[in-house]
């Protein structure tokens, strides 16, 4: 896993920009959520929720409220992996990846199958796209976002598969 610092920062840098948002948990993770869901409904049963739970009506006001704490749940989690991931930038990124590697193996025992993660990255980048001012998402920031989510998912992928074979293979 090759990050480099300047696409980190960024990343950091409109995260923190994100977060400044008025109603960020309940506005942008409830987005997010409707985003990811609405591209790969079938992750619905992982995230505990009922599987004709139509996200794109209107919901009721109970439904949003459990909507927001599970998003604000995963958003709070997101932001730590991505701390974590800069924290240990440098000579320790054999770390983080084994930290990754790892947080891919409990995700199956989650339920997550290997296409939940291109439809999360994806819901990121238009609730991303959607929530920050174009100055400030622009085309290499997006890069960045890009770069540091394939990088993020493509080892908790890899512990995903590792774990799909450990458990073929007894
Ligand atoms: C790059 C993407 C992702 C990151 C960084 C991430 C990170 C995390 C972290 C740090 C936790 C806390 C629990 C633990 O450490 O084992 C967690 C829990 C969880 N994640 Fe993810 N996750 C990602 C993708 C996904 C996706 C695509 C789904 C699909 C539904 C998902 C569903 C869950 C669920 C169900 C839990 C358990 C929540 C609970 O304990 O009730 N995650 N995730």
């Amino acid at each position: 896993m090759e990050l480099s610092y300047s696409t980190v920062s960024s990343v950091l840098d409109s995260w923190e920009k994100l977060r400044a948002h008025s109603d960020f948990e309940e506005t942008v993770g409830i987005q997010l959520f409707q985003n990811f869901l609405t591209l790969q409904p079938n992750a619905k049963l992982a995230l505990g929720l009922p599987k004709d739970l139509d996200i794109t009506s209107r919901a009721t006001m109970e439904e949003n409220k459990r909507f927001a704490k599970k998003a604000s749940y995963f958003v709070k989690f997101f932001l730590l992996m991505i701390g974590k991931v800069v924290d240990m930038l440098g000579p320790d990124m054999d770390t983080v990846e084994d930290i990754l590697l790892d947080l891919g193996q409990r995700h199956v025992r989650y339920g997550v199958q290997p296409e939940f993660y291109v439809s999360l990255g994806q819901a990121l980048m238009t609730t991303l796209e959607a929530n920050l001012k174009p100055a400030d998402f622009n085309a290499p920031v997006k890069a960045a976002w890009v770069q540091v989510y394939a990088a993020i998912s493509h080892s908790m992928i890899m512990g995903h598969n590792q774990l799909l074979k450990e458990t073929q293979q007894k």
